[in-house]
């Protein structure tokens, strides 16, 4: 058999293989650089970027828990300037694509940041973040009231011509919702889940860890939840699905896949061991030559009844 085909078509921007690296947890690509080839990455999401620069929360930011990690950044971002001016002379050197993660706090912002991206050279696509749980205004309003939602997403598609990614809060009753919200407001894909709002306290000093009390669980711990998700939203909509969420393997990528995304985002992994990424893309491909399978497509959505 041939090597399997890996390439994925997102609404038009082809991805050598399905698996990007997700927002937040990589950077902005040279962090990572000196560890992982990123011409192998099917996509890089990099971390959140707001009109104008944010500092984040207080220490500490993040707590290791049972199977996850808590994170509370804050949205920590240089804004838009500082990332066109900072990073993306370095991004543009590859062949990979560049899917900028936007959030703001109002929906002008959100107007702001999509429309000023529609200029910059090497930027393939935008994913906005309406679901980050660490910030106390905008965003996570955003991705937990439907209307909310809508406004938002329709805002920006009216200002941006690249390919348009609304991350769903992990919102377990109403997912569905959601993500056909977003294809009816003209996304052309949807990636889920983002952190799930977590809390861990010291009960020595009674106080919560994290310097903003609550955060965001990430890691092996929220997988099976978010798998259970994107088979949830793959019912509702015919725009591809990203899925991520504890994935740390190339059957986790799989379980993914099966369940119905057409590609996937590494997270937490990446903080342990920076070539998860790419190991799973030899191991989507390996499962694919023994399977008999010659097109990744093929698996999309694939689960027995
Ligand atoms: C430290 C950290 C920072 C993150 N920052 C962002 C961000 O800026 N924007 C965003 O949409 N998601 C952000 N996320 C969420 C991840 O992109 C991902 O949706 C989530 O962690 C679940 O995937 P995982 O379990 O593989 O990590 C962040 C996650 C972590 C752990």
């Amino acid at each position: 058999m041939n090597t399997p085909d890996l390439k994925v078509d997102i609404a038009g921007l082809t991805l050598k293989n399905p698996v990007m690296v997700a927002s937040g947890t990589f950077g902005y690509g040279p962090e990572y650089a000196d560890l992982v080839d990123l011409n192998r990455l099917g996509a890089i999401v990099v971390k959140g970027i707001s009109p104008w620069p944010t500092k984040g929360n207080e220490p500490p930011r993040t707590v290791e828990v049972a199977s996850g990690l808590i994170n509370a950044i804050g949205l920590q971002n240089p804004g838009f300037d500082g990332f066109v001016k900072e990073y993306m002379p370095f991004l543009r050197k590859y062949d990979v694509p560049v899917i900028v993660n936007i959030w703001g706090r109002t929906i002008e912002d959100y107007e702001e940041v999509a429309g000023r991206f529609d200029d910059v050279e090497g930027v393939a696509g935008l994913e906005v973040n309406v679901s980050c749980p660490n910030i106390k205004e905008g965003s996570c309003v955003f991705g937990s009231n439907p209307d909310m939602f809508k406004r938002v997403i329709a805002a920006v598609r009216k200002k941006t011509k690249l390919t348009l990614i609304p991350k769903l809060a992990p919102d377990i009753a109403a997912i569905g919702t959601y993500a056909a919200a977003a294809e009816e407001c003209g996304a052309d894909a949807i990636s889920l889940i983002n952190s799930i709002p977590a809390m861990a306290i010291d009960v020595e000093t009674r106080r919560a860890i994290l310097g903003n009390r609550t955060g965001g669980l990430s890691g092996p711990a929220i997988k099976p939840i978010a798998v259970k998700m994107v088979w949830e939203a793959a019912k509702a909509v015919k725009i591809p699905i990203i899925g991520i969420g504890g994935i740390y393997s190339a059957e986790d990528a799989l379980e993914f896949i099966i369940a119905g995304a057409s590609a996937v985002a590494i997270g937490t992994a990446n903080f342990t061991q920076p070539s998860t990424a790419v190991d799973v893309v030899a191991g989507i491909s390996n499962y694919l030559e023994r399977n008999g399978i010659a097109r990744v497509g093929q698996l999309v959505g694939s689960l027995e009844a």
